[in-house]
C-alpha cells in the first residue's frame, strides 16, 4: 500500500502499482486518510493514489486503510506534483481530489501553494478527456486564486457548486465547520491540453561514488555544510562514526523540485592491490531506498570534497 522509491519507474503504468486496470484518482494532501477509505467504499473499481507530504499523516491513513479493509489504496510519501509530473502517464488521470490545501495566505508565500497555473497547465496533460480536479477548501481567497489560475489557462471549465458530502466529513472539514466557516467548491474540469507535454524531469544517474586516498581516523567534525547545484540543494547535516572502526556515515539532506530526499552516504577505508594502505571509498547506501537522483550524485560529491578539504587526495571520481 506504500509506494517505495524503488517500485516506480518514470512514469509508472497504474497496472504495475495496482495490478489491475481501473480509473486513476489521486487525492493529494490526504492527511489523516479518511477521504480515501470513503472513495475505496464508494468506488471499489477506481484505483486511488494519495500524495501526502508528512509522514505522520501517512502512517495514520496508512493504518486506517488497513483497519477499514480498503485495499485499492496507494500511497506517496511526498509532493503531489512530483508524482503528477514524473509518475502519472499522460491522459492516465481520471480525476484529482483536494480538499483544505494549506492555502499559504501570505502573498510571498503563494508560490508555495498547489493550485496555479503552472500545475494546471502541467495537469492537464495528465488528465484524460473530461477529467478533472475537484477542490474544497473553506479559504476563500485561495478558492479564488485558484479559480483565476485555472480560467487564466485557458484550458479548464471551472463550476463552482455545493461540495460533494463526503469531502464535509474529512478531519479539516469537521474542523472549519465548527468554526462555522463557510465552505468553498469547485470542479475544474479539462477541456483543452496544454502544447508543452510536460515530460517527466526526473533523470535517475547510475554512476555516484569516489576513490579517496587518506587517513579517516584524522577527519574533524563536520559542522553542517550547503551546496547548491542547478535545479536543486544538498545539506550535509551530520556524520557518525563507526565505533568498530575508521568508517563515517553522513547524513544528507538533497532537495531537487518537488523530492526531498534525506540519504546515508559512507566513506570507508577501502584497501585495493594498488592502494593496500590508505585506499577510502565514498558511496550512497541503499538505507531509505534513495532515488539515484542527480541530488544524490551531488551528494556524493559534497561529502568527497568535504573529506578533500579535510587532507584526503581524490583519486578516482565518478559522478
Ligand atoms: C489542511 S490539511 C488537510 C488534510 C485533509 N485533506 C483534510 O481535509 O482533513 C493539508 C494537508 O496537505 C498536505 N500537503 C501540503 N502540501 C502538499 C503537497 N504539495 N503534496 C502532498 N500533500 C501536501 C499537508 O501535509 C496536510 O496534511
Amino acid at each position: 500500500m506504500l509506494i517505495t522509491p524503488s517500485s516506480l519507474t518514470f512514469p509508472t503504468p497504474p497496472e504495475r502499482l495496482f495490478g489491475r486496470p481501473g480509473p486513476l484518482v489521486l487525492e493529494v494532501g490526504f492527511g489523516d486518510g479518511r477521504f480515501l477509505v470513503h472513495l475505496g467504499r464508494a468506488h471499489p473499481d477506481w484505483n486511488l493514489l494519495g500524495a501526502e507530504v508528512s509522514l505522520g499523516s501517512v502512517t495514520r491513513a496508512f493504518k486506517r486503510l488497513r483497519r477499514e479493509g480498503v485495499r485499492t489504496a496507494r500511497l506517496y510519501k511526498g509532493h503531489g506534483r512530483f508524482l503528477v509530473r514524473n509518475v502519472i502517464p499522460r491522459h492516465g488521470l481520471h480525476r484529482v481530489y483536494v480538499n483544505f490545501p494549506d492555502p499559504w495566505p501570505r502573498k510571498r508565500h503563494h508560490k508555495n501553494r498547489l493550485l496555479q497555473a503552472g500545475f494546471f497547465r502541467l495537469l492537464s496533460t495528465r488528465l484524460e478527456d473530461g477529467g478533472a480536479l475537484l477542490l474544497t477548501t473553506d479559504h476563500a481567497e485561495y478558492f479564488a486564486f485558484a479559480c483565476d489560475e485555472a480560467r487564466t489557462t485557458g484550458l479548464f471549465d471551472v463550476a463552482e457548486g455545493p461540495p460533494p458530502p463526503a469531502t464535509l466529513q474529512t478531519k479539516y472539514a469537521l474542523k472549519w465547520q465548527a468554526e462555522r466557516r463557510p465552505i468553498y467548491h469547485a470542479v475544474f474540469t479539462k477541456t483543452a491540453e496544454a502544447p508543452d507535454p510536460y515530460e517527466p524531469t526526473l533523470e535517475l544517474c547510475e554512476m555516484q561514488h569516489a576513490l579517496l586516498e587518506g587517513d579517516l581516523r584524522a577527519v574533524p567534525p563536520l559542522t553542517k555544510e550547503v551546496h547548491r547545484f542547478p535545479g536543486g540543494v544538498v545539506v550535509l547535516l551530520e556524520a557518525y562514526r563507526d565505533p568498530a572502526g575508521d568508517a563515517l556515515l553522513f547524513l544528507v539532506l538533497s532537495e531537487e523540485e518537488d523530492l526531498r530526499q534525506e540519504m546515508l552516504v559512507k566513506a570507508w577505508p577501502h584497501r585495493t592491490p594498488a592502494r593496500p594502505e590508505r585506499g577510502v571509498a565514498v558511496a550512497l547506501q541503499r538505507f531509505g531506498e534513495p532515488l539515484t537522483t542527480r541530488g544524490a550524485r551531488e551528494a556524493v560529491r559534497a561529502v568527497t570534497e568535504w573529506l578533500e578539504r579535510q587532507g584526503l587526495r581524490r583519486v578516482e571520481t565518478w559522478f
